[in-house]
């Protein structure tokens, strides 16, 4: 049986990195497609030159034609500019729209049967942009977004309370920007809720430095953003599928009847498997959550509304 084929659009920050933790999990092989000449080809054979030592058995190439990457599995598209300090997400809106229409266009036309993962941002945007110039079917295109703000909530708490990364789960949901939902009633030690162990204002500090985490790292870089953890999330999404492991993640998902959400990406928790988003996960919410959700949905719906000039 041939190897899956994941291909991935970008080989900057966020894509090479996705592209060598999905070698290290053997999960298929890879193409790595950028515009820039030279620097996919260089990155990929970097790359595979560390499988002797590392141990996997796929095949890496760098490219910048679409033809390679004919028949994919999987295309995750991280192709577009990050942000800097003193840029929110929803600035890179014009270009990026641009960037993501071009490599959903050659999605389509290259990868007919594949699934799509975005990472571009401003996230939930970018998700529509895909699957609006795609028009593949809602649940082959999904976003990366709720694994990276859990993963940020999970660490925090983890290192609150001096316990195991492994032992710690957390759900954020809504837009991935700073409206975004933690929801700290479904975030857990062990299966033991985080309330047994914080008190409110702490489980309130650890929220908000979690909707800010994307800022905090690109204050820090200053000529980036964040992409080891981003690339971990798209790795998990990516042998989720591909393993059909049937995970409950959060990702951005196409909610229409779900969540009274009326026909728009947002990060809710899904299952994730070899046919793309197989479930949207309803949690049953406070109306406190529910008032927060239905603001962070609003926020989605106003940069697709901004979106929709740019394509
Ligand atoms: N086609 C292919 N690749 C492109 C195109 C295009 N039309 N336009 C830009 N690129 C490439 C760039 O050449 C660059 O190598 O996309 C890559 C982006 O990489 P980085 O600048 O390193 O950005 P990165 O940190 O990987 O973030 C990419 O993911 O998390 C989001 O906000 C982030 O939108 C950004 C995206």
């Amino acid at each position: 049986m041939p190897r899956p084929k994941i291909s991935i659009i970008g080989a900057g920050n966020v894509g090479a990195t996705t592209a060598n933790l999905i070698a290290a999990k053997e999960l298929g092989d890879i193409v790595l497609l950028d515009i820039i000449d030279g620097m996919p080809q260089g990155k990929a054979l970097d790359l595979l030159e560390s499988g002797p030592i590392c141990g996997f058995d796929v095949d890496i190439k760098g490219t910048n034609t679409y033809e390679d990457t004919n028949n994919s599995d999987i295309v995750v598209i991280t192709s577009g500019v990050p942000r800097k300090p003193g840029m929110s997400r929803d600035d890179l809106i014009s270009i990026n729209t641009k960037i993501v229409k071009e490599a959903a266009q050659n999605v389509a036309k290259h990868s007919p049967n594949a699934i799509i993962i975005v990472v571009t941002n401003p996230l939930d945007a970018m998700v529509f942009v895909a699957a609006h110039v795609s028009n593949f079917p809602k649940h082959r295109v999904m976003g990366m977004a709720g694994i990276l703000d859990s993963t940020r909530f999970r660490t925090f708490i983890a290192k609150e309370l001096n316990v195991s990364f492994e032992d710690v789960d957390a759900i954020v949901l809504g837009g991935h920007g700073d409206s975004m939902v933690p929801l700290p009633r479904y975030s857990t030690v062990n299966g033991i809720p985080i309330a047994e162990f914080l008190l409110q204002d702490k489980i309130n500090l650890i929220a908000e430095r979690t909707r800010k985490g994307g800022e905090e790292i690109v204050n820090l870089l200053k000529t980036g953003s964040a992409y080891y953890a981003p690339a971990a999330a798209v790795a998990e999404m990516v042998e989720s599928i591909l393993k059909d492991k049937k995970r409950i993640l959060p990702c951005a998902a196409f909610c229409d009847k779900e969540y009274d959400v009326g026909g728009y990406f947002v990060g809710v928790p899904v299952k994730l498997g070899r046919k793309g988003v197989e479930k949207v996960i309803e949690l049953k919410l406070t109306s406190e959550e529910e008032d927060t959700f239905v603001k962070s949905v609003e926020a989605v719906k106003s940069l697709v509304a901004t979106t929709k000039k740019f394509l």
